[in-house]
């Protein structure tokens, strides 16, 4: 048996200049995920989304090639696009009117000497990929395409359908009181399954779950068996704030979102096979907010001790709660 590790210092799950920290050096690093692809479908048509507190929206342009910007007016700053979703011809500013094409070139700047070099104020880019039907966007201008960030996923997502094949059924959003590494500690091990989540444990075969960390793609992967012969399961627990469970006929993917150094939102996406019944997708989805809710209550619990200042680390176990530690690892490593 190895030794027990140390887990991250308490004061980490609240403190205001980690929060920052981890926002600038982790989360605007990564690729997130925006949308499905099938969102930005069109010329003209785009999707806003968040990533590490920094509004963004991605849009396909007259050419069908996928951009992506910071949603930011160069004049002062006013967001352009107010809602999730929309179909434009061009960006208008909502302040003072500045009109930007769907590739981000500044058109027009009412008032502005006609002479002034529109170049330099375009919309800033930020990288966009797509992988499985499903839009990506990374803030950091250097850093891995997006089929190398998902490493080994990419290869795992082979084995279960594709987004492709299904159909999008609907989006459902939580919050929780707590830091996202208390959330991501959390679903980075099944240590907690039995006494947290008596359905989703005895919805499994005991014994059949393996749990692997990926170095790869950086994230856990629990391989499942389903008792009901609803064929083996995948979930993905990866760094730092995406979860994906990949089924025979469903998808769930799942983006954790830090608002606060102690609050996180949580947005699910669910995608069916054709085949699937309304009624089992509405069960599947209810099981799902259930599990969720159950991991929303504990760590909303561990969240009021870990700041009491009470408790300065507590101690991982290499055999119970390998991911956690390697989720862990990652956090260290980004800071480092
Ligand atoms: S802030 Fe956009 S036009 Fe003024
Ligand atoms: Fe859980």
């Amino acid at each position: 048996m190895s030794s027990p590790v140390a887990s991250l210092p308490a004061d980490w799950y609240h403190r205001e200049d980690m929060f920052l920290r981890e926002r600038e050096q982790i989360f605007r690093k990564h690729w997130s995920f925006v949308a499905p692809a099938d969102l930005v479908d069109e010329p003209g048509r785009f999707v806003t989304a968040e990533i590490g507190g920094v509004s963004i929206v991605v849009c396909r342009d007259r050419n069908r090639t996928l951009r992506g910007f910071i949603n930011l007016c160069r004049h002062r700053a006013a967001p352009l696009c107010s809602t999730h979703t929309g179909r434009i011809a061009r960006f208008v500013c909502p302040y003072h009117a500045w009109c930007y094409a769907l590739d981000g070139t500044l058109l027009q700047a009412p008032g502005f000497d006609p002479g002034m070099d529109m170049a330099q104020h375009g919309l800033i880019p930020v990288r966009v990929e797509t992988w499985n039907h499903l839009v990506f966007a990374c803030l950091a201008t250097k850093g891995p395409a997006l089929q190398d960030w998902l490493g080994d996923i990419v290869d795992i997502a082979r084995n279960y359908p594709g987004v492709g094949q299904m159909e999008f059924e609907t989006i459902c959003s939580n919050q929780c009181p707590a830091n996202w590494k208390n959330y991501s500690d959390n679903s980075a091990e099944g240590y907690h399954l039995s006494s947290v989540h008596g359905e989703l444990d005895r919805s499994l075969v005991a014994g059949e779950t393996r749990i692997r960390a990926h170095e790869h793609g950086q994230f856990i992967g629990f391989e499942v068996a389903y008792k009901d012969g609803s064929g083996p399961g995948y979930w993905i627990c990866k760094f730092p704030g995406l979860l994906m469970h990949f089924s025979r006929n469903s998808i769930n993917i799942e983006v954790i979102r830090p608002q606060t150094p102690v609050s996180i939102e949580m947005h699910r996406w669910f995608w069916f096979l054709p085949e699937v019944t309304k009624r089992d997708r509405r069960e599947t989805i209810a099981f799902s907010s259930r599990v969720m809710e159950e991991d929303i209550g504990i760590c909303a619990r561990v969240q009021k001790n870990l700041e009491t200042g009470c408790h300065e680390t507590g101690i991982l176990s290499p055999q119970r709660e390998p991911g956690t530690i390697f989720f862990q690892s990652c956090v260290r490593n980004a800071l480092s």
